[in-house]
């Protein structure tokens, strides 16, 4: 999704700039463009596709001394991914740059057009810098222009925006879309859509909360909500780069199925003591007079959710619904002061997730944040929060991130179930026990990678997967189906296994592949029949359980059946891999699929 940096101070801009970009690409892009001015003079440059096109573009350009830089990476929403809709946008004497939707673009773009204005792009984000020079012609200053633009705008928006009217400052602005401003020792100053451009670079940051609008100059940090100055709030920002390098791993995507194992002990780092979990972040009084539980997500993050809906009602013994956040927010949904509303998010900025959440918080209903990043605009809004821990995920389609949220939903349910009395100590005890021994069970086997690899060539060409499986395999069946289709572009669906026969079974021949789950812990028998049914009709059938299958067309064996947990643990790991290797063989950009963006920051 779009990436905003800005920059302030005296080392060459562009470079520095096109780096800070660099560090947004894995969040998915289409065209990038960055302006740069100097002495009160402003070069831009455009380029579609990758940033390596921007780069060449650039080679002849430098920008050495003070100046001041915005650049951004644009995900197409209003118009074609060209270079004319491609940021920097411009008027006659300003750039800006934009995150978001700008929802009403429509009646701006009608009324400066009935005023002469000519457009040049399809975005809406043209209409702000055109809209701020219009208004430029009734204010004192720019930055009263500014302001007029900045509260006359609906919508989501991250902004930056030079002008040669007020040389040296960037006027700013931020509602339901992130941006920060960083500064460090040397006078420098920053602006990123997230924390990685500023990593290595400002000492500090101010996470700007929705409503703030304002101007930077290199003395000066004017902060503003509603016409009235507000003070900025910094805080030091953790340098941790190593997330960056593949460390040997061909994809960020490979790198991180492998992480798996060890950040699931982050996960629990500190959370289990004396045999009891223990989840400090959460509000004491949290779970009192709660009768039941809605948990809103999107993508992978709505397929843990469906996960826990299945760990949650089993041993908390709560009612829980899951629902996908673009369909909640206008379903007029019915909440009641008992439901604890759940949302669950790795970036903390999918904007259906975070609409949801506000309006589970409008309606006066507690709220939870299963999230991976701290200080993200869901992390800000929930009034609790429990960090799933992930560390930064750079290969767009989700591999750590669901297995962290697995893992934190199953934390809670063990927690909640403490509190509810809802199973006996025996079984909370083998409950954690198991939780304990995940980490270790989440070890990649080389062996089994290297099946994968050999076994993907198989599965290159047919018409169409099914992922099947039963209870909370279901989920992780629809997780496989989706990673398998965002990085191989084949199509796949994930479907539950006992429902193939009330329709999808008529698309059953040898060239559709089935993956089926079938975990020795739960529903055995059920399942097998279920495939049973698949294999009379000859459909091609790659079988994954640690019981041999005789039918399947191709067998990989898993090794833990202790509890239906690890079974769910091990399997996962099977489908990335399986994902990751058919997408490799089909030669696609496995860490930055084509059409998908990291964090999804439009509705
Ligand atoms: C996962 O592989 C996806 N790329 C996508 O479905 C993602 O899970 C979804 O957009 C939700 O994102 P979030 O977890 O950051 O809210």
């Amino acid at each position: 999704m779009c990436g905003i940096v800005g920059y302030i101070g005296g080392k060459e801009k562009k470079e520095l700039v096109l780096n800070a970009l660099g560090e947004l690409e894995y969040r998915g892009y289409d065209s990038a463009g960055i302006a740069v001015m100097k002495e009160g003079r402003i070069d831009a440059f455009k380029a579609t596709g990758k940033l390596k096109n921007l780069q060449e573009k650039t080679k002849n350009f430098t920008s050495e001394g003070d100046g001041i830089a915005i650049g951004h990476t644009r995900w197409a929403t209003h118009g074609k991914p060209t270079e004319i809709n491609a940021h920097p946008h411009f008027g006659q004497h300003s750039y800006i740059v934009h995150n978001g939707i700008i929802e009403n673009y429509r009646e701006i773009k009608e009324m400066l057009t009935s005023k002469g204005v000519t457009f040049l792009s399809q975005t809406d984000t043209e209409v702000v810098v055109y809209l701020f020079e219009h208004n430029l012609q009734t204010s004192k200053s720019a930055f009263e222009a500014f302001e007029k633009t900045v509260l006359s705008l609906r919508g989501a928006y991250a902004i930056l925006l030079i002008t040669t009217i007020a040389p040296n400052s960037i006027f700013f602005a931020k509602n339901a879309a992130p941006l920060i401003i960083g500064k460090n020792d040397e006078k420098e100053l920053f602006f990123g859509s997230s924390d990685a451009p500023l990593i290595g670079h400002a000492k500090e940051v101010c996470y700007l909360e929705d409503g703030q609008y304002g101007v930077l100059s290199k003395n000066e940090i004017l902060l503003f909500a509603d016409k009235k100055k507000v003070s900025s709030i910094f805080r030091d920002l953790p340098q941790d780069k190593s997330y960056a390098q593949k460390e040997g791993f061909r994809f960020f995507m490979e790198k991180e199925i492998y992480e798996q194992s060890r950040v699931l002990g982050e996960t629990l780092m500190g959370r289990i003591k004396n045999n009891e979990i223990v989840l400090e972040e959460l509000d004491e009084y949290l779970f009192d007079g709660i009768n039941s539980i809605k948990i809103c997500a999107c993508g992978t993050s709505y397929h843990a959710g469906l996960a826990a809906g299945y760990i949650f009602e089993r041993l908390a013994k709560i009612r829980t619904d899951v629902v996908i956040a673009s369909e909640f927010r206008y379903k007029e949904p019915l909440l009641t002061p008992d439901t604890l509303f759940i949302v669950i998010s790795q970036s903390g900025e999918t904007a259906d997730t975070l609409e949801a959440l506000k309006i589970a918080k409008n309606a006066g209903l507690k709220t939870l944040a299963i999230c991976n990043v701290d200080n993200s605009s869901i992390v800000r809004l929930a009034d609790n929060t429990i960090l799933t821990r992930a560390g930064i995920e750079k290969g767009v389609a989700s591999t750590k991130a669901f297995a962290t949220q697995v893992a934190t939903l199953w934390l809670l349910s063990i927690f909640m179930a403490q509190k509810r009395n809802s199973v006996g100590k025996e079984r909370l005890k083998s409950e954690i026990d198991t939780l304990l021994r995940i980490p270790s069970s989440l070890n990649v086997d080389n062996a089994t990678h290297e099946k994968l690899r050999r076994l993907s060539k198989r599965y290159l060409h047919g018409h169409g997967f099914f992922f099947i499986g039963r209870d909370i395999f279901y989920p992780l069946a629809l997780e496989g189906a989706l990673k398998l289709k965002e990085i191989s572009y084949l199509h796949a669906e994930g479907y539950p296994a006992g429902e193939m026969k009330h329709g999808p079974i008529a698309l059953v021949d040898s060239k559709l592949f089935t993956v089926a789950l079938l975990p020795k812990t739960m529903l055995y028998d059920k399942t097998k029949n279920n495939i049973e049914e698949l294999s009379a009709r000859d459909a091609t059938i790659l079988v994954i359980s640690p019981e041999q299958f005789e039918l399947a067309d191709d067998f990989i064996k898993t090794k833990n059946s202790s509890h239906v947990m690890n079974e769910f643990f091990e399997m996962m790991i099977i489908l990335q891999l399986l994902a990751l290797e058919i997408a490799v063989r089909l030669g696609n950009d496995v860490d930055m699929p084509r059409n998908l963006a990291k964090s999804v920051t439009v509705e």
